[in-house]
C-alpha cells in the first residue's frame, strides 16, 4: 500500500483541513505512515501568519528534497496559506514540490494526487474554488471534532495576511452544519468546536431566505442530540451582538469558554490595527459577556511590538490583561507580512523592544492564569474524559467547560463526563479526583 505523511502548521483551521486532506488520501486508497520518511507522498499544510513558520518550513522542505533526491517517486506537496501566499514563485523557490495547493482547493487533491503514483503533474494550483465543507476526513480525536462554518475574512486588520490567503467570508448554509454535528454526534462525538476566521459573523452572506446569524446557529446544534459541548473559535469583538450573547447564556451545551481576541489595548494602536473597536468599548463588551454568562472563561490573542507602538501604548495592554484577568493568552511579537499595510508603515519598532515588550506581557499573563486556576482549588469541575494523561499514565485526562486541562484519578470511560474535584493548579492545568457523591 502506498503511504501518505500530513505535517501540519498554524492554527486550528489548519488542524482540520489536514484531516479533510488525510480522508482525501484515504478515500484514494492511501494508508497513514508513521514517520515522513516512510511515506510515498509527504504533504505540508503551512501558515504564513508570522515569519516563523515560514522558516521552519523552508527546514523540512530542505529535509524532503534530500529524500526525494534519493528517492525520485517521492511526491512532495505544499497546501494551506504559505502555499497560498507563494503561489506565484513556490516552484522557483523550492523545485523540489510537486503539488502545490492552497486552502480553498483541497477538493482537488486527490484529482493531483493520483493512486498508484499515476497522475501526479508537477505545478499544479488552484484556489477557492469550492466550499469544501463535505469532504471526507479522518478526525484527530474520538470524542471532540472540529465543524467548519466559513471559510475566509472580510476583515481588514492591517497586520493579517489572512484575508489574502484565504479570500472573502464565504458562510456554509446551516443545513449542511447541522447535518454534519448530527452525524458526529452519531458516531460518538460529544464536543464540537465550530470554525471559521470570525466566526460570529457566520451567516450574514447567505442567499436572502437562508440569512441568519451565528446565535441561531449556536441553537440549532445544542439541539442535536448526543452533543454535550459547543465551543466556537475565534470570534471578533466587533461581532458579538445581543443575539450571539443570548444564545451562549441561554444553550446547555455551549460551553462558558470565549475567546476574545484583543490585539492590543491601546485604542491608537488599536485604530492603526484597523480592529474597528476601543479599549473601553473591548471592557464594556467584557462586561456584558460576564453579566450574561456566569463564571465564564476568557481567552485572548496579543500582538506586541505593532509599528508605531510606544511604551505608553505597550502599558495599556499591560492594564487590560490586568483588568480582563483572561484565563489564557497567546502573545505574539509583530511579524511585517509583505502585502500587508502594516509591514508598509515606517515606525516599525525595534526588535529587542519588541522581545523586551513580549517577557514583560507572558510575566504578567501567566502569573494571572496561575492565580486563575488557583480560584478553581476545591471546587467541583465537569469533566469530559478524553483519555490517560500525558504526563502519569495512572491518571486520566479530560477538559473542563471552562476549557481547563485536568489529570485525575479514579475510573472512568473515554467521552464520559464526569464531576471531578479540584485538588491542585499550575498556570495552565488542574490536577484532581472524581467526586463520589456524598451519601445523605
Ligand atoms: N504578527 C504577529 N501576530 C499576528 N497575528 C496575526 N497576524 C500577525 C502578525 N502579522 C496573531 C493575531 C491573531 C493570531 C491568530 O495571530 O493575534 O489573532
Ligand atoms: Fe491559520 Fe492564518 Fe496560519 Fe492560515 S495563516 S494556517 S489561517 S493561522
Amino acid at each position: 500500500m502506498r503511504r501518505y505523511h500530513v505535517t501540519t502548521f498554524g492554527c486550528q483551521m489548519n488542524s482540520h483541513d489536514s484531516e479533510r486532506i488525510k480522508g482525501m488520501l484515504e478515500s484514494l486508497g492511501l494508508g497513514e505512515a508513521a514517520a515522513p520518511d516512510e511515506a510515498d507522498i509527504v504533504v505540508f499544510n503551512t501558515c504564513t501568519i508570522r515569519e516563523k513558520p515560514d522558516t521552519k518550513l523552508a527546514a523540512y522542505l530542505g529535509d524532503a528534497g534530500a529524500r526525494k533526491r534519493e528517492n525520485p517517486e517521492l511526491v512532495i506537496a505544499v497546501g494551506g496559506c504559505y502555499a497560498e501566499a507563494q503561489r506565484e514563485r513556490i516552484f522557483d523557490l523550492y523545485p523540489q514540490v510537486d503539488v502545490a495547493f492552497g486552502p480553498g482547493s483541497i477538493p482537488h487533491l486527490a484529482e493531483w494526487v493520483g493512486a498508484g503514483g499515476v497522475g501526479v503533474e508537477r505545478g499544479r494550483f488552484g484556489t477557492h474554488e469550492h466550499f469544501a465543507g463535505d469532504l471526507p476526513q479522518r478526525r484527530e480525536r474520538r470524542v471532540h471534532a472540529w465543524v467548519q462554518v466559513s471559510m475566509g475574512c472580510n476583515s481588514t486588520c492591517s497586520y493579517c495576511i489572512v484575508p489574502a490567503v484565504r479570500g472573502r467570508e464565504q458562510s456554509r448554509r446551516a443545513g449542511d452544519i447541522v447535518a454534519e454535528v448530527a452525524r458526529l454526534a452519531a458516531d460518538g462525538v460529544r464536543e464540537i468546536t465550530l470554525l471559521g476566521q470570525n466566526v460570529n459573523s457566520w451567516g450574514r452572506d447567505l442567499p436572502p431566505g437562508l440569512r441568519t446569524e451565528f446565535g441561531e446557529l449556536l441553537r440549532a446544534c445544542d439541539a442535536v442530540d448526543g452533543i454535550a459541548r459547543i465551543r466556537f473559535t475565534s470570534p471578533h469583538p466587533k461581532d458579538f451582538r445581543a443575539p450571539v450573547i443570548a444564545a451562549i447564556a441561554e444553550c446547555d451545551a455551549v460551553c462558558e469558554h470565549i475567546h476574545l481576541p484583543l490585539q492590543s489595548g491601546s485604542s491608537r494602536i488599536l485604530k492603526a490595527m484597523r480592529r474597528t473597536y476601543s479599549r473601553e468599548r473591548y471592557l464594556q463588551l467584557v462586561e456584558r459577556l460576564r453579566a450574561a454568562i456566569p463564571d465564564l472563561a476568557l481567552g485572548t490573542d496579543i500582538i506586541v511590538g505593532f509599528p508605531g507602538e510606544s511604551e505608553d501604548d505597550f502599558r495599556q495592554t499591560l492594564e487590560v490583561v490586568e483588568a480582563v484577568r483572561y484565563d489564557s493568552a497567546f502573545t505574539f511579537i509583530y511579524s511585517p507580512r509583505q502585502g500587508t499595510d502594516a509591514a508598509a508603515m515606517a515606525d516599525q519598532v525595534p526588535d529587542p523592544v519588541k522581545h523586551e515588550r513580549l517577557e514583560r506581557l507572558v510575566e504578567v499573563v501567566q502569573r494571572i492564569a496561575r492565580e486563575r486556576n488557583a480560584e478553581r482549588v476545591g471546587r467541583v469541575e465537569q469533566v469530559l474524559v478524553e483519555g490517560p494523561s500525558r504526563t502519569d499514565a495512572s491518571l486520566l485526562r479530560g477538559r473542563t467547560r471552562r476549557n481547563t486541562t485536568v489529570n485525575f484519578s479514579g475510573g472512568a470511560q473515554i467521552g464520559e463526563l464526569v464531576d471531578v474535584l479540584v485538588d491542585g493548579a499550575t498556570s495552565t492545568t488542574l490536577r484532581g479526583r472524581i467526586a463520589t457523591a456524598v451519601p445523605a
